[in-house]
């Protein structure tokens, strides 16, 4: 038995990169499957209704099952869509894995709203809006009697953790991501659902230009899959609000952090501006 046999998954972007080795590992491990993608260029334009559909044979001819849907993550129509393809397909639904992304690097000064506003679209209202559409569905599930509780895997990333440059973009929805993925697993855990985030490091069509990259081949999705797989699966148990990074066979976690700070002595408890300069390494290290 696979580790999410009788799990119906719905993994966005998974047309290439890493969300193909997503659904490729998720099929063999037993789930049935919708293949999201739009199929367009890295920086968004475009569509191709066969990258969804080449990852459904692909699945298909390894004994699995899977469906193609070519909705947008971006716009509630293709949400409420795509989460439905599952439905209709498979009956229910278990797992949402938010995938999907686009780039549009440009330094800051250079960036256009346009630019900006795309990336957010994808990455951080598509999450929401693909989020919220399972979480109904998952909840219309438990209302039938057909089980509770679900899992959704966000994906953040380095950039939004720590910041990139020429990233103003990517690095705001990532961010963005992260805090989802944080209220999300607050209010969703009385629901059973968990809500965790990867945050991934690997040769892909959106990486493989940087110079960390060349010559580098053993940065995979292969080695960035079984850390979804893992949060997707009952091994996950509870563990809600995590984020999960992953580097070819480096594992590790992001968190932020709180420093202990320093309470003002005396009566008058208002920091003054001069105080907070003085004070600056006892507030703000360690
Ligand atoms: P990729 O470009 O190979 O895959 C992204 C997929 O999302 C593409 O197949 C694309 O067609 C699809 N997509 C784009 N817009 C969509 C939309 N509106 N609706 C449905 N599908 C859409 O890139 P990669 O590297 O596989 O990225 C996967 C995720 O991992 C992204 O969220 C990315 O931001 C994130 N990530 C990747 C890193 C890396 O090192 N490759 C680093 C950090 C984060």
């Amino acid at each position: 038995m696979g580790l999410l046999t009788g799990k119906v998954a719905v993994i966005t972007g998974s047309g290439g990169g890493i969300g193909r080795a997503y659904a490729l590992l998720f099929a063999k491990e037993g789930a049935k499957v919708v293949v999201n993608d739009v199929g367009g260029a890295r920086d968004g334009s475009g569509a191709d209704t066969s990258a969804a559909a080449k990852v459904v044979e692909e699945i298909k001819a390894a004994g699995g099952e899977a469906v193609a849907s070519t909705d947008s993550v971006a716009t509630s129509n293709g949400a409420a869509n795509l989460i439905q393809v599952g439905v209709q397909a498979f009956g229910r639904v278990d797992v949402l894995v938010n995938n999907a992304g686009i780039l549009r690097d440009k330094t800051f000064l250079k960036m256009d709203e346009e630019m900006w506003s795309s990336v957010l679209a994808v990455h951080l209202t598509g999450a929401f809006l693909c989020s919220q559409q399972f979480v109904k569905q998952v909840l219309a599930q438990k209302a039938a009697g057909a089980g509770e509780g679900g899992r959704i895997v966000n994906t953040t990333s380095v950039s939004g953790m720590l910041g990139n440059f020429g990233q103003a973009n990517y690095a705001a929805a990532k961010a963005g991501v992260y805090g989802l993925t944080r209220t999300l697993s607050i209010e969703l855990q009385k629901q059973k659902i968990t809500v965790n985030a990867v945050a991934p490091i690997a040769k892909t069509r959106m990486t493989e230009d940087l110079p960390m990259f060349h010559g580098v081949d053993s940065l995979t999705p292969d080695h960035i899959a079984p850390a979804a797989l893992f949060l997707a699966s009952d091994l996950c148990g509870d563990r809600t609000g995590h984020v999960l990074a992953v580097m070819g066979a480096r594992m590790y976690a992001f968190k932020v952090i709180e420093t202990a700070g320093k309470f003002k002595d005396g009566d008058d408890t208002v920091w003054t501006a001069q105080e907070i300069a003085d004070n600056w390494d006892a507030i703000a290290k360690g």
